[in-house]
């Protein structure tokens, strides 16, 4: 051997060794769980080797081969192979981490993609990295819906495995009639609405029943069929939750409304571009179910409602348009006789465009084509999900394409995944769960005056803190943050007014600040300002001390009177 190697077993263990000429050479050593590339030979500075991790077991960065570099201090860095739990190659599992690997005991949070779930039928869920793999092993299962069943009646479509999502339709042989929903949807928690019953005999209804607050529009008869509908409205300052009709549904009325009284208030209705409100009564505020006529200026028209309406705080205007407005041709619509983008339609106008082979008729009407010259076929959602835990408030008929609706989970119900959610192309998006909040704490609790520091959440894990500020010359008492305690927010922190010192007031009262340290012209509650007498003035004998504490905003100054 050439080289006489100073090694001690420390060194060793690093593979470092100080050669007999003092130049510093590296030794492959035994790897814990890994190995060398290269099976032998010493290496000189700067050096670099491969080195390999067995089965199991990564390099810190997560990969089975690393590489490290003969330095003065050893191999850098050094060859480590560690127990580490690959990311499970799933396309529907969603991490909340990018690293490809996860380190023993380390937590991983995932989430399923859209029409999957975890196998306790959660949105998502974490494992943890132990010895063995995975715990549990992070899964995401397909949403499915069991074949629904329709006796003397139909489904369409017909398929051996439903999924979130799907749309069925029913219809009732001939002779039964449809009780019930026309169409479904799949979703996490089965099909919604509930499929319907094909009935040989329904029953009509007797008149439909009177709600507080509100009142049923059109004529009353004695008797109503299966299917009719009814619609009601709400006494003005009272806003209606749930569907605005009710229907007569083999005898008896389903889906009527309740009328609320809404505290919302509107102002003064706004004047619009072109046009303005008729004032009647200068008013400055306006309850909700409140009307006011628009008109619009001379060759202007009106479009959309009018009266405007106040709705829940805010004024639902027309819009003033250029009455002799002319419409051109929207792109791929297909007008008979041809018609160049260019040409421009006077108002009033009529024309023919194709739909596949058959031909419609619409109308210019103020610069809008009345109908759309569109050739798509209406495609209507279900009657929108009956939400497990949510308050089930939505109106119960088919929506449009485009159409939103909104969730709210009941008490003690956190809100998870979207709030909103949209008809689109004949099915419902993906509604939000209503979860247990166990352990798990909502939105933090509010203070005045002041504010959340950190991004607000709707859903907080147990142990989550979040943190407060108070306004400008409001000051923090108790804690600045609270914690997420199994399901409750520990105590919130209270912002004190202030106490604003002014010119004014030190002038009125004789006296000025005894310290002239800076513009600092107010001091937060429990703080004290300390005054003397203006020059030639003196201490008027009932004034309170001139060390004035601020009390919640509130100080009294200190009095001086002329001296003698
Ligand atoms: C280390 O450097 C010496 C000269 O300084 C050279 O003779 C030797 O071959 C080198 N060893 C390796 C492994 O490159
Ligand atoms: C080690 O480094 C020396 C320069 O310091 C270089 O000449 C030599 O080729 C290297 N050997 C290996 C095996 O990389
Ligand atoms: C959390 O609170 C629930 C009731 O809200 C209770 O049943 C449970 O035991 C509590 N868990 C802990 C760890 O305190
Ligand atoms: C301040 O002094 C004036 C006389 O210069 C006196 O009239 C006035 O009452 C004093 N202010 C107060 C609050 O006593």
């Amino acid at each position: 051997m050439k080289f006489w190697l100073v090694c001690s077993i420390a060194f060793l263990l690093s593979g470092c060794c100080i050669s007999q000429d003092e130049t510093i050479v590296c030794v492959l050593f035994d790897i814990p769980n890994g190995f060398f590339m290269e099976s032998s030979g010493s290496f000189n500075i700067s050096n670099t080797t491969t080195y390999g991790c067995q089965t199991g077991f990564t390099t810190l960065q997560g990969l089975h081969r690393g590489e490290t570099t003969c330095l003065l201090d050893g191999w850098v860095p050094k060859p480590e192979c560690i127990k580490t739990c690959p990311k499970p190659v799933d396309e529907n599992i969603i991490f909340s981490t990018t690293k490809p690997v996860a380190l023993l005991e380390e937590k991983l949070i995932f989430e399923c993609t859209d029409g999957h779930e975890t196998i306790n039928q959660k949105r998502g869920g974490q494992a943890v990295c132990t010895l063995k793999g995975w715990s549990p092993k992070p899964q995401c299962l397909s949403i499915e819906c069991e074949i629904p069943i329709l006796e003397h009646g139909s489904i369409h479509p017909r398929k051996d495995q439903y999924v979130n999502r799907d749309v069925v339709k029913f219809s009732c042989i001939r002779g039964y009639t449809r009780v019930g929903s026309d169409s479904a949807q799949c979703y996490h928690f089965g099909w919604s609405p509930q499929p319907p019953t094909c009935k040989e005999k329904v029953t009509p209804c007797q008149q439909p029943p009177r709600i507080s607050h509100g009142n049923l529009i059109g004529d009353l008869h004695e008797e109503y069929q299966h299917g009719e509908k009814m619609a009601y409205e709400c006494d003005a300052r009272f806003g209606m939750v749930g569907s605005s009709t009710a229907e007569c549904v083999d005898g008896e009325w389903m889906f009527l409304p309740s009328c609320i009284e809404e505290e919302k208030t509107c102002g003064p209705p706004p004047s619009i571009t072109n046009g303005h409100p008729v004032i009647v009564d200068n008013k400055n505020t306006h309850w909700h179910g409140e009307t006011v006529e628009y008109v619009c200026d001379q060759t202007f028209v009106i479009l959309g409602t009018n009266p405007a309406r106040c709705l829940r705080g805010q004024w639902e205007v027309p819009s003033c348009t250029d009455g002799a407005a002319k419409c051109r041709r929207p792109k791929n619509a297909k007008f008979v006789p041809y018609a160049p983008l260019t040409k421009m339609f006077d108002n009033g106008r009529a024309v023919n465009y194709m739909c596949g082979s058959s031909l419609h008729t619409t109308k210019c009407n103020h610069g809008k084509w009345s109908p759309e010259p569109e050739c798509k076929v209406k495609e209507f959602c279900p009657p929108p999900p009956q939400l497990p835990n949510a308050i089930n408030e939505i109106e119960m008929k088919n929506y449009n394409s485009g159409e939103e609706i909104s969730f709210t989970c009941k008490e003690h119900f956190l809100l998870q995944g979207p709030q909103k959610i949209l008809c689109k192309d004949g099915s419902w998006q993906t509604p939000p769960r209503c979860v247990e909040a166990e352990g798990r704490c909502g939105r933090p609790p509010s203070i005045e005056n002041g504010d959340v520091a950190d991004t607000l959440m709707t859903d907080y894990m147990s142990g989550a803190t979040v943190h407060y500020k108070c306004l400008l010359f409001y000051r923090m008492e108790g804690v600045p943050a609270v914690h997420c305690h199994n399901g409750t927010w520990t105590e919130r922190p209270r912002c004190t007014e202030a106490c604003t010192i002014t010119e004014e007031d030190m002038s009125y009262n004789n006296i000025s600040l005894k310290l002239a340290v800076g513009p600092k012209l107010y001091i937060e509650s429990g703080e004290t300002a300390e005054f003397i007498c203006k020059k030639g003035y003196q201490a008027n004998p009932t004034s309170s001390p001139f060390k004035a504490l601020c009390i919640a905003g509130k100080m009294e100054y200190p009095i001086c009177i002329e001296a003698y």
